[in-house]
């Protein structure tokens, strides 16, 4: 019997999963595509693309399956101003880019705000769905989301950041546990006040919002389907698990880093971005963290870019950023078919013997 709830019934869909927006290049349309096609919810995570990129990649998604998708973006943040003391930050890089063989860096340059350009784009996607994460949307952003019809979800990582989410309009709230791989979604308190697990955050919010609410944050198996379901979610929303999938566009030492982690091998890091994220724990991470860090976020994703696109190139991922969550050692090298198929009649089985302390065939 397959698991119905307000999400599959609200978004056509087979199985109350979601493929998590993966920003950086893991959710290929290849993902997104299959995702759709095996009955769960795919996103393009497409906050670091340019206009013309988003276009590119619904254009893919759409060629590859009929099924509804979705489009992700974060939250248009202030741009903090350039920060005046670079050269530390600098000093503390030069030595990995000379090792990849890059010339030394100079200072990080931000684009301009591209949100209302990028939004322009996604709402022109042909997305059914649209989620954004790291804060609230402009007024103006969430009218015009609404007006074209989609589905609107923010991300919450603490009960008053979905009453937040929820009094701005969104149609339903992804929670954020702590446990998620990826960047802090926070934005209403401490980055360290708000690392609040999933067991804890999904009941809590669901008490206090009328809205559907969606897990995330450590769910990799149906058993974690099962538990948000029975936490009172109307899905979850599954990142890690998706990054080893063959369709997932990361670099293969960056899956064979989860494939092989265990579940005390992540860590939260400025490192990277200069916004917590959490990621397995590496050569650059564990020197820069020591070093003192970096820049502000976005400055210092800014910085470490050419970096991490070389040792994307080369497979050398003590340099990547491998955002991944504490669930990793329930990662599987699998198509994304066979991982929704396979979450669904876990959750499906687990429910049916909810005491069971089996574990999944
Ligand atoms: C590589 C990676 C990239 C991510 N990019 C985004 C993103 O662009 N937008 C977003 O809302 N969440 C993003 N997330 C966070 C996920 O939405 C979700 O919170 C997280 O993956 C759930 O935890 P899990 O990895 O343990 O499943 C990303 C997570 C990972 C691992």
């Amino acid at each position: 019997m397959p698991l119905r709830t307000v999400l599959t019934e609200r978004l056509g869909l087979t199985h109350p999963i979601v493929q998590a927006p993966l920003a950086g290049g893991g959710d290929t349309p290849a993902l997104v595509a299959a995702v759709a096609d095996a009955g769960a919810l795919g996103f393009i995570g497409a906050a670091y693309l340019t206009p013309a990129q988003i276009a590119e990649s619904a254009r893919e998604v759409r060629a590859r399956t009929r099924r509804p998708f979705g489009i992700n973006l974060f939250a248009p943040l202030p741009l903090p101003p350039p920060p005046r003391e670079v050269e530390a930050a600098l000093a503390r890089v030069a030595p990995f880019y000379a090792e990849l063989g890059l010339a030394r860096p100079t200072a990080p340059a931000v684009a301009p705000d591209t949100f209302d350009a990028q939004l322009a784009a996604a709402l022109d996607s042909g997305a059914a769905v649209f989620s954004f994460t790291f804060g609230v949307l402009p007024d103006a952003a969430t009218t015009a989301i609404k007006a074209r019809g989609l589905f609107l979800l923010g991300t919450a990582t603490t009960v008053e950041e979905a009453l937040a989410l929820e009094r701005a309009g969104v149609d339903a709230v992804v929670t954020q546990g702590s446990e998620a791989g990826g960047h802090r979604g926070t934005f209403a308190t401490d980055f360290e006040a708000a690392m609040v697990g999933t067991i804890a955050l999904v009941p809590q919010v669901v008490d206090a919002v009328r809205v559907p609410v969606v897990a995330s944050g450590g769910l990799m198996d149906g058993r974690g389907l099962a538990a948000a379901l029975v936490l009172g979610a109307a899905g979850a929303q599954l990142g890690t698990a998706f990054l080893t999938c063959d369709e997932a566009g990361v670099p293969a030492a960056y899956k064979d880093a989860i494939l092989t982690a265990r579940e005390d091998a992540t860590r939260l890091t400025r490192a990277f971005s200069g916004r917590p994220a959490r990621g397995i724990v590496n050569r650059f991470m564990t020197e820069v963290d020591r070093a003192g860090g970096g820049l502000p976020f976005p400055w210092q994703n800014a910085l470490t870019r050419p970096l991490r696109s070389a040792a994307a190139q080369a497979n050398r991922a003590e340099f990547l950023s491998l955002w991944a969550g504490q669930g990793v050692r329930l990662a599987r090298r699998q198509k994304a078919a066979e991982l929704v198929a396979r979450v669904a009649a876990e959750a499906e089985a687990a429910l049916r013997r909810p005491c069971a302390a089996s574990r999944p065939s």
